[in-house]
C-alpha cells in the first residue's frame, strides 16, 4: 500500500516537474522570440518626405571639405578632374593637411580655398556663404554633427560612410533633409564598382528573374592601421570605436550595393535582423606579437568580435547575409552575392556567373566577359575609362563624385538618398544591439515613414 502510495506520489511530483519545465521553455522560447522594436517618431507639421528630392541646378558647385585624411586628401585630388566645381574652404584639425590640399589646388592652377584649422572650424565652414556642398571625411562620430548643421544653414551635403552611429542620428539626417530640403548622401562609393553596377544592371534587366537572397560584407583586415599610432587613423578613431562596440560597425560597403538590387524603400524594405559576433581573439593576439604580452594595448578586453555576421529580412520575404571583419589574416572580400530564380552572381572571392540550365557551375570565362560586356552600367559605359585612369579604389570613387557633381548641377535628385544613408547606417547600432541581447530580432525602421512601396525600383536621373 505503501509503495503504492509513493509510486502515485513520484508520479505527480513527475507530472509537476515536466509542466513546470514545459511552461519555462515557453517563457523562455517567448522571450527570445520578443522583436525589439524602435520607435518611429512622427513628422513635425509640414514635413513631407525627400524621395525623389531636386534642388536647384548649380552652375557652379562650390565645395568645402572637411577632413583631410587619408580619405579627404584623396577627394580633393579627384575633384581636380571634375568640371564644374571650386573648392572654396579646407578644413582640418591638422595644419600640415590643409596645407598639403592646397598644394594640390595651386598644382592644378585652382584659387587657393579658405583655410580652417581649429576643431570647431567646420561650423563656420558650413556657415559660410559661398559653399553650396559640404563634404565630410572626417572620423566617424563627427558625420552626423556636422551633416545636420551644414543642412540647417542651407548647404547640400555629401559624407562618408556610416552617415551615423546610432538610430537617434539616422533619424536625425532624415529629419534634417526633410525640414531643409537639402540633399543628404552618404558617399557609398561600392555602389558605383564596376561589377555591382553591372549585376544591378542585370537584376533591372530581369537576368536573375526574381532576386531572393544577397551575400555581402566588409571583410578587410586593417588591423596594421588600426594599430598604428603615427600613420593610421588619426587619434586611432577606428581603434578606440571597435574597442568599446561590437556588432557591425561598417556595414554599408557590402549593403548599399544589394540593396539597391533589392529595390531598398524603392518597393521592399529591410523589416528585421538578427546578428551574431565572434569573441575577440585576432586584436588581442595581433597587439601581443606587436607591442609584447606587457603592452597597455595587449591587456585591452576589446569588444568587436572578429566576424559578424547579420541576417536582415525584407517585407517581401527576401533575405540579406552581412559579414564584417577587420581583424582576420585573410583576402578583401564584400562577397556581392546575388542569388535568384534564374541565375547567381559573386564578385568575391571568384568572380563568376551561373544560370539556367546550368546553373550547377559557373560559366566560361568568355561567356561571363561577354556577360559583363552586354550588362556594362551606362555610368561605367559614359564615364568608366576615365574613372580608370583618375583612381580611386579603381574608378568607383570618381564615378560617385561625377554623378553627385552632374546631379547637383542639372538640379536632378541625387543616386543615394538620406532614406539610403539612415537604413545602411542604422544597422550599426541594430547589429550591435542584437548580439548583446543574445542574438534576438531587431526591428529596422522604415526611415521613409510608410513611403518605401511609393517608387516603383531604383532608377537614376539623366
Ligand atoms: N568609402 C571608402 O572607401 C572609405 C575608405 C576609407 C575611409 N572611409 C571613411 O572616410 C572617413 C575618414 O577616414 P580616413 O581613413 O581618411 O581617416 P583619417 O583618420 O585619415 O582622417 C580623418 C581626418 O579627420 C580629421 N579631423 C579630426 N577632427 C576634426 C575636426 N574637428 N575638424 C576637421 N577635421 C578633423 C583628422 O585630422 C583626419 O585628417 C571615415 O569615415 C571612414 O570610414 C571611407
Amino acid at each position: 500500500m505503501k509503495n503504492k502510495f509513493s509510486s502515485v506520489r513520484r508520479a505527480f511530483f513527475l507530472l509537476i516537474a515536466l509542466l513546470l519545465s514545459y511552461s519555462s521553455m515557453q517563457n523562455l522560447t517567448a522571450q527570445t522570440v520578443q522583436m525589439i522594436e524602435y520607435p518611429v517618431p512622427s513628422r513635425e507639421p509640414g514635413q513631407t518626405d525627400v524621395l525623389q528630392l531636386a534642388c536647384e541646378p548649380l552652375d557652379t558647385v562650390r565645395i568645402a571639405f572637411i577632413g583631410l585624411g587619408m580619405r579627404g586628401k584623396d577627394a580633393v585630388e579627384r575633384y581636380m578632374h571634375i568640371d564644374g566645381v571650386k573648392v572654396t574652404a579646407l578644413c582640418d584639425v591638422d595644419f600640415w593637411k590643409v596645407d598639403d590640399c592646397q598644394k594640390i589646388l595651386t598644382k592644378n592652377g585652382r584659387p587657393k580655398a579658405a583655410r580652417y584649422t581649429n576643431a570647431a572650424d567646420w561650423k563656420e565652414v558650413c556657415r559660410r556663404e559661398d559653399v553650396d556642398l559640404v563634404y565630410v571625411c572626417t572620423h566617424w562620430q563627427l558625420h552626423t554633427p556636422i551633416a545636420v548643421y551644414a543642412m540647417e544653414h542651407g548647404k547640400h551635403v555629401a559624407l562618408e560612410v556610416p552617415a551615423a552611429l546610432t538610430v537617434e542620428d539616422c533619424w536625425k539626417l532624415v529629419n534634417t533633409a526633410e525640414k531643409t530640403r537639402r540633399h543628404c548622401m552618404m558617399l557609398e562609393n561600392c555602389c558605383y564598382d564596376f561589377f555591382e553596377m553591372a549585376t544591378l544592371n542585370m537584376a533591372q534587366k530581369g537576368f536573375f528573374g526574381e532576386v531572393v537572397h544577397c551575400e555581402a560584407a566588409y571583410i578587410h583586415d586593417l588591423r596594421w592601421l588600426q594599430f598604428d599610432e603615427k600613420d593610421g587613423y588619426w587619434d586611432m578613431w577606428r581603434l578606440r570605436y571597435n574597442t568599446i562596440h561590437t556588432g557591425n560597425p561598417y556595414p554599408t560597403h557590402g549593403l548599399g550595393p544589394v540593396c539597391q538590387i533589392l529595390n531598398i524603400h524603392r518597393g521592399d524594405k529591410m523589416d528585421y535582423l538578427v546578428s551574431m559576433s565572434t569573441n575577440q581573439f585576432g586584436m588581442s593576439a595581433y597587439a601581443k606579437e606587436k607591442f609584447g604580452e606587457t603592452h597597455p594595448n595587449a591587456k585591452v578586453n576589446y569588444k568587436l568580435g572578429d566576424m559578424n555576421t547579420t541576417l536582415i529580412h525584407t517585407a517581401k520575404g527576401k533575405t540579406i547575409m552581412l559579414q564584417h571583419d577587420v581583424t582576420s589574416p585573410r583576402p578583401y572580400n564584400r562577397i556581392h552575392m546575388v542569388s535568384g530564380t534564374k541565375a547567381f552572381a559573386q564578385k568575391y572571392p571568384v568572380t563568376g556567373i551561373a544560370m539556367e540550365p546550368n546553373a550547377h557551375h559557373f560559366v566560361e570565362k568568355n561567356i561571363l566577359d561577354s556577360l559583363l560586356t552586354t550588362y556594362e552600367h551606362p555610368f561605367a559605359r559614359e564615364i568608366g575609362q576615365k574613372a580608370k585612369e583618375v583612381g580611386g579604389h579603381g574608378g568607383m570613387d570618381f564615378i560617385m563624385d561625377y554623378r553627385l557633381i552632374y546631379c547637383l548641377r542639372n538640379g536632378l535628385p541625387l543616386d543615394e538618398d538620406v532614406y539610403d544613408a539612415a537604413e545602411w547606417s542604422c544597422i550599426v547600432e541594430l547589429s550591435e544591439k542584437s548580439v548583446l541581447n543574445g542574438s534576438v530580432p531587431v526591428r529596422i525602421p522604415d526611415f521613409t515613414r510608410g513611403a518605401w512601396d511609393k517608387l516603383k525600383g531604383l532608377q537614376f536621373s539623366k
